[in-house]
Order: structure tokens, then C-alpha cells, then sequence
């Protein structure tokens, strides 16, 4: 019979999942080796099943040796004593099935239901329900081919059956493809891949809920070549933007000025670099949203009057007097909107000593439920951070630990929190 999953590392993203990953036959089958590495290496244990045309593209050796397991080929595989690779592949343990890539004619078998093939065959037979006792296997395939090939309107109508059927699309992106054209057809990157499924995975605690989050740091200008600005990455913001989109929210996030790539999934970004801006980009997007976090390191002061043209030096040794005004606190203005209007308000609390106090000042005098604090030079541009959650209930500490699985932990927390839907909000 098939080995059993290997005892995975609790604290990896996919630890406890066993994957079963097909391929079916493209050139994109070299980057399924790096996926079966990304998938391991984010701590799940990975099956391979391969058709006669994916044998073509890569061997089964390559992904036997990353995997650490024999790969799967043909029904007809003797090792198995019940003669059923078809049904045992599904029944011990898979927590999902995964075909990248899926090929045209791959996804037009799983469309009809075809089974000439082990892999086409494995999906057909996998549990579709929980029926006796039994779980269901999710199919996600991953498409790759040509651009011609992917809009046709026979390959169209083939995902649009699959999708009904229950399985769910990862891609295509557009770009370059082998073939020399450029269009829609090319497979995600095993990075991505490994992306869609952990979110895949994740509860969908927020599902069909609005989040607005904002993030990074603000620039106020001096001059136009000067500005004031402080040490936030973004990072935390962009991880609960990320985190709010694998448990079904749809986010708006609002940038200030990082060098982060937006995160995949339901996120729109809008891009701002002052206070004012911020302000101005949240006011009209806060009365739609359900959820507002505010995690933007937002400057406290401007310039009063911003330079029109550089300011020179002139020898003299007299220094610019420059004087400042209070910036709008963005937090604060939403968390007064009627409440018809006010979204569920979090506030974050960036703070170098007496955390837990400086936040209990903040919730009250924001007029927010929700404050986050954690200590602000300790954690600026790291990956890792503490959180302490501090409500009109007590305090609660969040373990440190990556800000993705902070995040991951502060959306279950504000889910459990945050009032039933509005009448009148979105979805
Ligand atoms: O007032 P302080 O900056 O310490 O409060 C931090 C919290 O308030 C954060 O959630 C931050 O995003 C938000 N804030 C804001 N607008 C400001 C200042 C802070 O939204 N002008």
C-alpha cells in the first residue's frame, strides 16, 4: 500500500497537509519540481501522480528524489496489492489534489468525466462529499498552455465546467510563454502555487466581509526633494491584508511609501504618501468597509508650509526654521463616523516602553474596541513580532512568531469579535 504522510513540523504553514500533486504533460512541468520542493519545505508531505505526457517533460525520478516518495504513473502499477492506485491515492490522508500543470486536454478529461488515464481516473474517482464518514478531496488545477489554446472558447467552456463541478482554477497568469507568443496560459510560479494553497487552506472566517487596512509609513515633504518619514516597513499591515484575503474578506489596503508587492488575492491597493493623502484615500472607503485596521505608522506632524523648491544652503550657516502642524489622525476621525458608517475600528500601538498602559490610553482616547499593541523599534522592518491584544475585556497576548501567522491569528481574533453584518453593507 501507499506510505503513510510523514510526521510533519507543527509550525510549518502546510504541516499536516498531505498533498497529491499530478502533472499532466507541458513544458511547464519543470517548474512542478520546484513546486513539490516548495510544498515540502512548507511542511507537507507530497504524492506525485504523472501522466505518459508529463514522463515526457520531466521523469518521475526527479520528483521521486524531491519528494521522497514513488511516483505514481499507471493504474495498472503492480505495487499496489488491491491493483487500485486509483482509489487508494485519494483515501489515506490526501487533504487536497493538485494538477499542475493541468494541461487543455487534462482539464477537458476532468470536464467530461473521462478516465482513460491514472490521473484523469484518480480525480474522477476521488470523495466528492462526506458521505459515509468519508472527506471530501478538493481538485485545484493549475493551467498551462498556449494563449490561443486557453481562450479558446472549447478550453473556456471546459473550465467553466470544472469550476461548477466544484474544483477551483489557480491562474493562469499572462506573460511570456515557451512558445514564443504573449497572452494569458502561463502556470503560476511554485511560489505562488504554494501561496494559493495555504490560503486555500486557511478558515474563511471573513468570508464575503469588507476590510479596509492601512499600512507603511507616511512622507511629509519639506521641500520636493525632503521629507520627514519614520522606519515602518508595512510588513505588519501587508501581512493582515494578506491574512483578511485567505479568510475570504475582500481588502482595500492603503499604502503609504514600502516596497512590498501587493498581495495576491482579493486586494485592492491604493498608494498614498502623506497624512493627508491617507486620510483622503480612507474617509470614502471606510463607509463601505465592515473592518478597519489601521496599522499605518501615520507622521504626527507635517511642515507646516512644504517648500515649493529645494531649499538651498547658502553659506551663511543660518538654518531653515521650520515649523509644524498636527496631522489628522486618521483612526480617530473614522472611529467618529456615525455608526451606521463606522466600521469595526483596530488600532495598532507602536511603543518603546509601558505597552500595555500607552494602549489602554489609546482605546480610550481613540474611541476604538480593539488596540494591538507591540513594541515599535523592536519589530520595524523584521519579519517576526509580539503582539499584545488590549480590549474593554482585559489583555491577551498573541505568541511571538512570523507577522504572517500573527496576522493570521489577529483575523480569527477580530473575526470572533466584529459585530454580524450591516444591513446595507456589501455582499
Ligand atoms: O496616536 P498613535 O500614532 O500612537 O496611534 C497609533 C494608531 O493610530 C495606529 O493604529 C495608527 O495607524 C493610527 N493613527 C492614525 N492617524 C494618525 C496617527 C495614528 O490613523 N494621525
Amino acid at each position: 500500500m501507499l506510505e503513510a504522510p510523514l510526521t510533519p513540523s507543527p509550525s510549518l504553514p502546510l504541516s499536516g497537509k498531505h498533498i497529491v500533486l499530478g502533472l499532466s504533460g507541458g513544458v511547464a512541468c519543470y517548474k512542478s519540481a520546484e513546486l513539490a520542493r516548495e510544498l515540502v519545505k512548507a511542511g507537507a508531505t507530497v504524492q506525485v501522480v504523472m501522466t505518459d505526457a508529463a514522463c515526457r517533460f520531466i521523469t518521475p525520478a526527479t520528483m521521486q528524489a524531491l519528494t521522497n516518495r514513488r511516483v505514481f504513473t499507471n493504474q495498472w502499477d503492480e505495487r499496489e496489492p488491491n491493483h487500485m492506485p486509483h482509489i487508494n491515492l485519494t483515501r489515506e490522508g490526501a487533504h487536497a489534489v493538485v494538477v499542475a500543470p493541468a494541461s487543455a486536454d487534462f482539464i477537458a478529461q476532468v470536464a467530461q468525466g473521462r478516465a482513460d488515464e491514472l490521473l484523469a481516473l484518480m480525480c474522477l474517482a476521488r470523495p466528492l462529499s462526506g458521505a459515509a464518514g468519508g472527506k471530501p478531496v478538493p481538485l485545484l488545477l493549475a493551467p498551462a498552455m498556449n494563449r490561443e489554446m486557453w481562450a479558446h472558447p472549447a478550453t473556456q467552456r471546459n473550465v467553466a465546467q470544472v469550476r461548477a463541478d466544484g474544483a477551483t482554477v489557480l491562474g493562469p497568469a499572462a506573460g511570456d510563454q515557451a512558445c514564443g507568443e504573449i497572452g494569458d496560459g502561463r502556470m503560476l510560479e511554485a511560489a505562488e502555487l504554494r501561496d494559493e494553497l495555504i490560503a486555500f487552506f486557511q478558515p474563511k472566517l471573513l468570508a464575503g466581509r469588507d476590510v479596509l487596512v492601512t499600512a507603511g509609513p507616511t512622507f511629509e515633504a519639506i521641500d520636493p526633494v525632503r521629507g520627514i518619514t519614520n522606519h515602518s516597513s508595512g510588513k505588519m499591515g501587508f501581512a493582515i491584508a494578506r491574512a483578511a484575503a485567505e479568510a475570504g474578506a475582500r481588502v482595500t489596503l492603503v499604502a503609504g511609501p514600502v516596497h512590498l508587492p501587493t498581495p495576491r488575492g482579493a486586494v485592492r491597493r491604493i498608494d498614498v504618501r502623506s497624512a493627508e493623502q491617507m486620510l483622503a484615500a480612507v474617509l470614502p472607503e471606510a463607509k463601505r468597509h465592515e473592518i478597519f485596521v489601521a496599522t499605518a505608522a501615520v507622521a504626527d506632524w507635517r511642515p507646516a508650509n512644504a517648500a515649493e523648491q529645494k531649499l538651498k544652503k547658502d553659506g551663511s550657516g543660518r538654518v531653515p526654521a521650520l515649523s509644524f502642524v498636527e496631522n489628522p489622525d486618521i483612526l480617530a476621525t473614522v472611529a467618529k463616523l456615525p455608526p451606521a458608517e463606522r466600521p469595526f475600528c483596530v488600532g495598532f500601538a507602536a511603543e518603546s516602553h509601558d505597552i500595555v498602559r500607552h494602549a489602554r490610553e489609546k482605546l480610550a482616547r481613540k474611541g476604538v474596541p480593539l488596540i494591538v499593541a507591540n513594541n515599535g523599534p523592536a519589530t520595524f522592518g523584521r519579519d517576526d513580532n509580539a503582539l499584545v491584544l488590549v480590549d474593554a475585556q482585559g489583555e491577551r497576548e498573541l505568541p511571538p512568531g512570523d507577522k504572517l501567522a500573527l496576522a493570521r491569528a489577529l483575523v480569527a481574533e477580530i473575526a470572533a469579535r466584529v459585530p454580524p453584518r450591516r444591513s446595507g453593507a456589501k455582499g
